[in-house]
C-alpha cells in the first residue's frame, strides 16, 4: 500500500518534452506525433504544443480530428509563439501528464524558448554528417541551460558505421533506441495515427514503444533527484 501511495507520488504531472534540431527534415514532427500518441495509449494525459509555423504537426492533429473525431483523438493540442509558450505551459501542465513541443527546424529565439522550458530535450539526429554537426547548436544550449538532453538515432540503416560514430560522439546523451528508416511511420501520419495505432506489433511500433519506456524511466529518474536534492 506505501508503495502504491509512494509510486502516485513519484509520478510528477506536466512533464515538458521539447523535440529540438536546428537542421530540417530529421523526424521532429514524426517523432512528437508518435510519442504523444504511445503516451497517450498508456493512460497518460498528453498535450501537444506546435511551435513550429510550417504547422506540421497541426495538419497531423487536424487528419486525426476528422478522422476519429474531437472527442476521441486521445491528445490536447495547440499552437503557439516561442513567446506565449510560459503561460501556455503553467495552464497545462496541471493538467496534463506530458507536454509534448514541436519546434522549428533552426536554433533562433522560438527554439531556444522551447529548449528552456523543457524537463527533457530530445534531439533527432540522422546517422549523417551534417545532422550531427547540427546537433550541437541545440545540445550545447541545453547543457548551457542545465536541461537534461538525449539525441535520438532516426531513421537508422542497418549495421550504420555512422550511427556509431554519433555514439562515440556523445555516448551518455544518446538513446539505446533507434527508429529505422520505415515506411510505416510515414503511411500512419497520412491518416492521422501513428504507427503504434496502424500496426501495434510492427518493428516500428516495437521502437516507439522502447523509446517510451525510456523516456518514462529518464523522467522519473529525473523527478527522483529533484525530490532528493
Ligand atoms: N524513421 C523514419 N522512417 C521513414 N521516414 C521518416 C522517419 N522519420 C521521419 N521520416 C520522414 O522524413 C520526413 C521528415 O520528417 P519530419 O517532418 O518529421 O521532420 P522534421 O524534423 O519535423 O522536419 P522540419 O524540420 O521541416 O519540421 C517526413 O517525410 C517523414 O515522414
Ligand atoms: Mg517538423
Amino acid at each position: 500500500m506505501t508503495l502504491i501511495i509512494f509510486g502516485f507520488l513519484m509520478k510528477k504531472k506536466g512533464c515538458v518534452i521539447t523535440i529540438a534540431q536546428q537542421k530540417g527534415g530529421v523526424g521532429k514532427t514524426t517523432i512528437a506525433a508518435h510519442l504523444a500518441v504511445a503516451l497517450s495509449q498508456k493512460r497518460n494525459k498528453v498535450a501537444v504544443i506546435d511551435v513550429d509555423p510550417q504547422g506540421s504537426i497541426k495538419h497531423w492533429y487536424e487528419l486525426r480530428e476528422n478522422r476519429l473525431g474531437d472527442d476521441y483523438t486521445g491528445i490536447y493540442f495547440s499552437s503557439t509563439s516561442g513567446w506565449k509558450i510560459n503561460s501556455e505551459l503553467s495552464t497545462l501542465k496541471q493538467d496534463y501528464d506530458y507536454i509534448i513541443i514541436d519546434s522549428p527546424p533552426h536554433i533562433e529565439t522560438d527554439a531556444k524558448t522551447v529548449i528552456k522550458v523543457a524537463d527533457l530535450v530530445i534531439i533527432p539526429v540522422q546517422p549523417s554528417p551534417a545532422d550531427l554537426w547540427a546537433t550541437k547548436a541545440s545540445a550545447s544550449l541545453s547543457s548551457s541551460e542545465k536541461i537534461p538532453y538525449k539525441l535520438l538515432l532516426n531513421r537508422v540503416p542497418h549495421n550504420s558505421k555512422f550511427a556509431e560514430a554519433v555514439i562515440k560522439e556523445y555516448p551518455k546523451n544518446i538513446f539505446k533506441t533507434q527508429l529505422g528508416n520505415r515506411v510505416a511511420f510515414v503511411s500512419c501520419l497520412a491518416e492521422g495515427k501513428c504507427v503504434t495505432e496502424t500496426q501495434p506489433k510492427s518493428p516500428a511500433a516495437v521502437e516507439i514503444k522502447s523509446l517510451v519506456t525510456e523516456v518514462c524511466s529518464m523522467l522519473q529518474g529525473l523527478s527522483k533527484n529533484k525530490v532528493a536534492a
